[in-house]
């Protein structure tokens, strides 16, 4: 058999990801709201060649037949998020049609043998939030967990896994610093400012689900060491976040750039796991920001301990590595250089062994807490022929990375699963339909769906780790 290196314990969970604006479509639909990203992608000049997710891939309609296709795969869980706009399209009104849609969904997931791994906030904010100053006013926070309240009762004892936010990172610096994404502000203020909202919003919600579900139950131990907790039997409601994590070289060991390594860490990295594993944000690029922006007054003294509440696993989206020298620009005043390996079609560098490092980081400085990759994938330029698309250099990427989250696992690290990004192809945000990341590929005209190449190598990979164990 193939596969055989790469082996991974029992209980191991083999996922896929996808966003709820990236698929559902549907956008008018059973009540939903207008969010951040249908005002976002409506404005010219935003999103590459005016695409939308007005249909994306359909899935609000083709659930079912989605499901199906991932239970042929043997997936063994799915990462999904939930559309705030579909549970609330106006302040303080709930639409039971949006959250019934979310009900068939998991209901169909558990038909399935498949576990669901629900992701409250993947970025699509209410717009009528946004109007009221989205994650700059400190009352989104409050907003976001009157939502997760909703969600967690709706349907809380039936998904094991739960992520408030996927990467705040994207949600705050890139959303409101650099303007790339919904709502495409440029102000590094609004930027600090909406970080740390949506990293209070986290702690307030880690709160109420403990107030839903009880004391934090006791956390997973590493796979493969004789008492673990196996994850099958084991599916008490748990609730961590996802970061988006890069590991940051110094284009050289000079001192300067040693420096510039150590400031794009602290942007990127530590600002969210400092204070989310250490309860404070780090005081170098408090400094810089300080200097910057001055009044940082909407950081109240009290936040940190709600910041920093206990979780019971942390997510990781890992795609590439960071290689920077010492710049003259900017805040942080790096400059980015190429590293040099191959990159994917999002010119992202192919560097798994960065993926490694980062996890050993994380439990030698943050946490022993589970890990979950939750998400990890490339976009290719897939094209079909015959009906079939070949895609090895995706199954080279999956099998490089997983090989480091391996051998991770076997120096007793607490990794206990992996999801693909993505399971569909879908819409890429700022690029649109133009970056396909999907183990199965979609034809936006007719809908169809087919599974690439590396869909049906990552089924054998499930299968021959099941038949292993
Ligand atoms: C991540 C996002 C995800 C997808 C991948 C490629 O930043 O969480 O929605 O766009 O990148």
């Amino acid at each position: 058999m193939t596969h055989r290196h790469l082996q991974f314990p029992r209980g191991f969970v083999w996922g896929t990801a996808t966003a709820s604006y990236q698929i559902e479509g549907a956008v008018h639909e059973d009540g939903r709201g207008v969010s951040i990203w249908d005002t976002f992608s409506h404005t010219p000049g935003k999103v590459y060649g005016g695409h939308t997710g007005d249909v994306a891939c359909d899935h609000y309609h083709r659930y079912k037949d989605d499901i199906h296709l991932m239970k042929e795969l043997g997936i063994q869980s799915y990462r999904f998020s939930v559309a705030w706009p579909r549970i609330f399209p106006e302040p303080g009104q709930l639409n039971a049609k949006g959250l019934d849609f979310y009900r068939r969904l998991v209901d169909e997931l558990l038909k399935a043998g498949i576990r669901p791994a629900i992701t409250l906030y993947h970025w699509d904010l209410p717009q009528y939030l946004q109007d009221q100053g989205g994650w700059v006013n400190r009352d989104t926070a409050h907003r976001f967990v009157e939502y997760a309240q909703t969600v967690f009762r709706a349907l809380g004892k039936d998904v094991p896994m739960w992520i408030t936010h996927n990467e705040p990172w994207c949600a705050s610096f890139l959303s409101y610093a650099i303007g790339e994404h919904a709502p495409g502000h440029h102000d590094w203020r609004e930027a600090i400012a909406a970080a740390h909202h949506i990293l209070l919003s986290h702690g307030l919600a880690v709160d109420a689900f403990r107030a839903e579900f009880g004391a934090r139950p006791a956390p997973l131990t590493p796979l493969g060491q004789g008492a673990a907790a196996g994850e099958a039997g084991d599916d008490v409601p748990r609730i961590g976040i996802t970061l988006n994590l890069n590991h940051v070289w110094a284009a050289s060991n000079s001192p300067e750039d040693e420096a510039a390594r150590r400031r794009q860490d602290g942007f990127f990295n530590r600002w969210f796991l400092d204070p989310l594993f250490k309860g404070a944000y780090p005081a170098d690029i408090l400094e810089i920001y300080e200097r910057a922006v001055a009044d940082l007054g909407f950081m109240r003294s009290d936040d940190l301990p709600v910041i920093s509440r206990p979780i019971d696993f942390l997510g990781v989206n890992y795609y590439s590595r960071d290689v920077v020298a010492a710049g003259d620009e900017g805040l942080f005043k790096v400059r980015h250089v190429p590293g040099g390996g191959p990159v994917t079609a999002m010119g992202w560098e192919i560097h798994p062994e960065s993926l490694y490092r980062l996890l050993s980081r994380i439990r030698d400085e943050y946490t022993a807490l589970p890990i979950y990759i939750t998400e990890n994938g490339a976009a290719c330029q897939d094209v079909v022929v015959n009906g079939r698309v070949e895609d090895p250099d995706r199954i080279a990427y999956l099998e490089a990375h997983l090989a480091q989250c391996l051998r991770f696992i076997e120096e007793g690290g607490n990794l206990h699963g992996y999801y693909v990004w993505s399971f569909l192809d879908n819409f890429e945000w700022a690029h649109g339909y133009t970056k396909r990341f999907g183990i199965v590929y979609v034809d936006y005209d007719t809908q169809a769906r087919i599974p690439k190449a590396s869909a049906y190598w990552y089924r054998d990979l499930i299968q021959a780790n099941l038949a292993m164990v």
